[in-house]
């Protein structure tokens, strides 16, 4: 796996624009399977997890090409049901072709999704939609077999917690079902709104999108549709941190700054400054130095659980005490040892950790144990004095399309080997 290469201790400055978001576009491919056409996704960010479904997509039978960031996929010759066991451990977004294979084939054959190991991350509430819409699912060892009788039946589903990756297969099962489906207690999550919408271009009839209640009358055909995919607000979300980390001044470009305004609410409280017009978002970190007290991540429209480890190298450079609780994954905390390695002085108990910040962070060899904690090494090592080598940085490239000319864009010391 590559490395990344950091010299640090300059303040981030200059302009980037913020890629296509990757858990946005993920969900829509997995919906390019249910219609026997061709769809059209663009900004589409080149990015590992999306080759990686793009990979599944074409075992199937479907067809892919790309002009630029313009993703087509044709899966009007699609005839596959199972996903290769590899394919399907490489991220946990191949679970979300459950819900569209049933939907189009009437079964589907898969392992146990894989994906950042920031806790057990089970599936029990994707499975019960699928079982209380008439299919039938069968466990053998890690594998997973589910089979309609003779096609999915919309029934009233309510998630007993907020799940997003569940409500959007539930959504994806319900678009071919027969009748309409009520989902109850469905997650927050913009890329679900971005989902609906991307459906509805192609057809689909959903209500209550962006509410908790979606209810989906099942149709039986669908059309060719293109769309764009938003930007990524986490991504936004860690330019914007790695400028307060390093006291900087940035210009981001496509920015959702409606989607990340607990991520910007915590900045100001840090002493950032920030103005936005259209979609450019202008920052001053220069007055960052208040500490953070405590923050929670928390569901949507919460502080996100995936800037969670970012934050925390922020807070490293800010003299004071902070404590941030992870509430959404039980073993999200781990960058914490890492961040050490720098000089970070954290200590984490349960779904806590406790941070000194202000004390000195230096160059090191660390190594990324997942998408977003590779992120959030990323932004201390810009305020570390000296080099950093960041082991595992293919963890950082399944979400990020291009980290390094990103932050050499705005002026960074950075290169991947
Ligand atoms: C999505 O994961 C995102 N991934 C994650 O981003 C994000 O952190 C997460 O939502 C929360 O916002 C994609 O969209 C590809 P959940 P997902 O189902 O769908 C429990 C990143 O870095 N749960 O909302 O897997 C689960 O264990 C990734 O881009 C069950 O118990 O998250 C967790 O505690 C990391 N049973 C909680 O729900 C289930 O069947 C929320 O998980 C499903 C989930």
């Amino acid at each position: 796996m590559s490395e990344m290469i950091l010299e640090g201790g300059r303040p981030l400055l200059g302009c980037v624009r913020i890629q296509g978001s990757k858990n946005a576009a993920l969900p829509m491919m997995a919906a390019a399977v249910l219609h026997e056409g061709e769809v059209a996704l663009h900004n589409c960010p080149r990015i590992a997890d999306v080759f990686s479904m793009e990979r599944i997509l074409r075992s199937l039978g479907a067809e892919t090409c790309w002009e630029d960031h313009t993703l087509r996929i044709c899966c009007r010759n699609l005839h596959g049901f199972e996903i290769d066991r590899e394919d399907a451990a490489s991220m946990r977004s191949s679970v979300m072709l459950m819900g569209s294979l049933l939907g189009r084939q009437g079964c589907v054959r898969i392992a146990y999704p894989g994906g950042c190991t920031i806790g057990e991350r089970p599936i029990d509430l994707h499975l019960k939609v699928f079982q209380a819409m008439s299919a039938r699912v069968e466990e053998q060892g890690d594998l997973l077999e589910a089979r309609t009788p003779d096609c999915l039946w919309g029934t009233r589903i309510c998630f007993p917690i907020s799940s997003v990756g569940a409500t959007e297969n539930g959504i994806l099962a319900a678009v071919k079902a027969r009748g309409t489906t009520l989902l109850e207690n469905c997650a927050l999550e913009p890329e679900i709104t971005h989902l609906c919408h991307f459906l509805q271009a192609m057809g689909a009839e959903i209500g209550g999108i962006g509410t908790r209640r979606l209810r989906i009358r099942g149709v039986r055909i669908l059309r060719d549709a293109q769309f764009w995919v938003p930007p990524d607000r986490i991504v936004a979300g860690t330019y914007l941190y790695a400028a307060a980390a390093t006291r900087g001044k940035v210009e981001l470009l496509d920015v959702p700054v409606d989607e990340i305004a607990s991520i910007l609410r915590v900045y100001e409280k840090m002493g950032g400054q920030w103005e936005c017009n259209g979609g450019k978002l202008k920052a001053d970190a220069s007055g960052v130095r208040r500490m953070v007290e405590y923050t929670r991540t928390q569901c949507y429209p919460g502080f996100p659980t995936d800037m969670q480890s970012v934050l925390m190298a922020v807070l490293l450079t800010i003299p004071g005490k902070g404590r941030i609780r992870e509430e959404i994954f039980e073993d999200r905390l781990k960058t914490a040892g890492e961040l050490k390695k720098l000089g970070g002085r954290i200590h984490t108990a349960g779904r806590d950790a406790w941070i000194i910040g202000g004390g000195p962070l230096t160059g090191a060899r660390v190594e990324a144990r997942d998408l977003r904690g590779g992120a959030a090494l990323a932004v201390a090592a810009l305020a570390a004095s000296g080099t950093t080598v960041i082991g595992s940085a293919g963890f950082v490239e399944r979400g990020y399309e291009a980290i390094d000319a990103d932050l050499a864009g705005l002026g960074a010391r950075i290169e991947m080997r």
